[in-house]
């Protein structure tokens, strides 16, 4: 099948589902993320950053690094069904994966961050993540000759500011990019996709119904779903999760009634709070998943089989469910091809990166 036949098969698509005309073409990923104006990225600056999303002493208690829960040997996640959180509590949500995360124009499964460099921010200072106050990680940043030296060359500053920090490690996260993929290269025009990827990528536009949500370079509209994706059954059997949930309904402002019940992450809602938002989350990318799970807001499902059986049988019970989601009737062999086209879209290996050697700290002359 060529490009522009995709092109016109799922326009073709959108407009029999009664769909608003949403999609947007198939595009090989550049090697770069854009950067915002007020924040170029230089390889000086994306240095800097690499060192930072390693360091443990921009989190509270020195334990939750930003490559605590987004390591690269773990699908730059953390693997876990809910992330791993700051000590003495746990994490609601999957972790997400930083691969690609500079082409979001909005972060988070409810998109309720607007860029990198306030994402990060909220990261390092959030109480289920970094936890860190930002005048301590100033304090220990400017008693770390490498980096005083760094922010000064950078930016021409005397003292390491937190600003500046999650500035650069917006600007090292541009750069985690996974581009080289069988996918990519073959809308490159550099390389055919197997029979069997060729096959599933028909289904996925067409029978399968997926890119009516998962379109665009990073294969997702960036819209927001209801799937009727089913709980995380440790919502009502560990206490350490009930209290997150519960912690995060007092903080988001939910009724009452939803917080006594707490069981049920609400997603888009916490953001809008309209009822009819309930339920949905931000369709993902579908890049570098072969490396990415468990997958899901929740990470309910730990495989690809899983999640296209899930998709198979019409999805779940959603209070908002998307009247997209319907019986597909695959067959086993569908189901293959079309999980074959789905490993296209991740590198043939893991994109690593070894843990660098952290700057000392030193004293004070004076
Ligand atoms: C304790 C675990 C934890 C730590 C530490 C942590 N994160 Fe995350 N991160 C998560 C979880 C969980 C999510 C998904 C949260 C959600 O959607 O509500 C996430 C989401 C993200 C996303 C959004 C990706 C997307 O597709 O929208 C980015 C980017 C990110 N984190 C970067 C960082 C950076 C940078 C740091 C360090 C400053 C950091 N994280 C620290 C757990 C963590
Ligand atoms: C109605 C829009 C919609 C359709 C149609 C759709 N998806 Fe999704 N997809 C989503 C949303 C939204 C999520 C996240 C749901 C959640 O976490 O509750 C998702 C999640 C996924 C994930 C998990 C990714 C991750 O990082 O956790 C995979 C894999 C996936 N979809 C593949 C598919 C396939 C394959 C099809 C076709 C059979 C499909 N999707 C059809 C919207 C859609």
């Amino acid at each position: 099948m060529k490009k522009i036949d995709i092109a016109l098969f799922v326009f073709l698509l959108a407009l029999g589902a009664g769909m608003p005309s949403t999609f947007v073409g198939f595009e090989p990923l550049p090697k770069e993320a854009p950067a915002p104006p007020d924040n170029p990225t230089t390889p000086e600056k994306v240095a800097l950053g690499k060192l930072l999303y390693f360091d443990n002493r921009l989190s509270g208690d020195l334990s939750t690094p930003c490559a605590g829960c987004h390591f690269p040997a773990l699908g730059w996640g953390d693997m876990g069904q809910l992330s791993r959180g700051y000590p003495g509590s746990v994490h609601w949500r999957n972790s997400q994966t930083v691969m690609n995360s500079g082409f979001y124009a909005k972060l988070f499964w409810q998109g309720s961050s607007l860029s990198l460099e306030s994402q990060a921010k909220g990261a390092a200072t959030g109480n289920l993540a970094g936890n860190v106050d930002t005048a301590m990680a100033e304090e220990r940043m400017a008693q770390v000759p490498h980096y005083v030296d760094a922010f000064k060359s950078i930016w021409g500053v005397n003292r390491p500011s937190f600003e500046l920090a999650m500035k650069a490690i917006a600007a090292f996260e541009r750069t985690i990019v996974s581009w080289d993929t069988p996918f990519d290269n073959w809308l490159r025009g550099n390389q055919e996709l197997p029979e069997d990827a060729e096959r599933g990528l028909e289904l996925f536009v067409g029978k399968a119904g997926c890119a009516l949500c998962h379109n665009g370079m990073l294969l997702s509209d960036e819209r927001y779903h209801d799937l009727g994706v089913p709980e995380n059954p440790l919502f009502t059997s560990s206490p350490l999760h009930q209290i997150t949930l519960r912690y995060q309904h007092f903080g988001k402002g939910v009724h009452e009634e939803d917080y006594r019940g707490a069981h049920t992450d609400y997603g888009l809602y916490y953001t809008t709070k309209i009822k009819s938002d309930k339920g949905k989350f931000r369709t993902p990318g579908l890049r570098y998943i072969a490396f990415s799970g468990p997958f899901m807001h929740n990470g309910v499902f730990g495989s690809l089989e899983e999640v296209v059986d899930f998709y198979d049988s019409g999805g779940g019970q959603g209070i908002n469910k998307s009247p997209l989601m319907r019986p597909l009737n695959l067959t086993g062999e569908e189901k293959s091809d079309l999980i074959a086209f789905l490993h296209t879209l991740s590198p043939a290996e893991p994109i690593l990166m070894g843990v660098p050697t952290l700057p000392p700290y030193a004293p004070t002359e004076e």
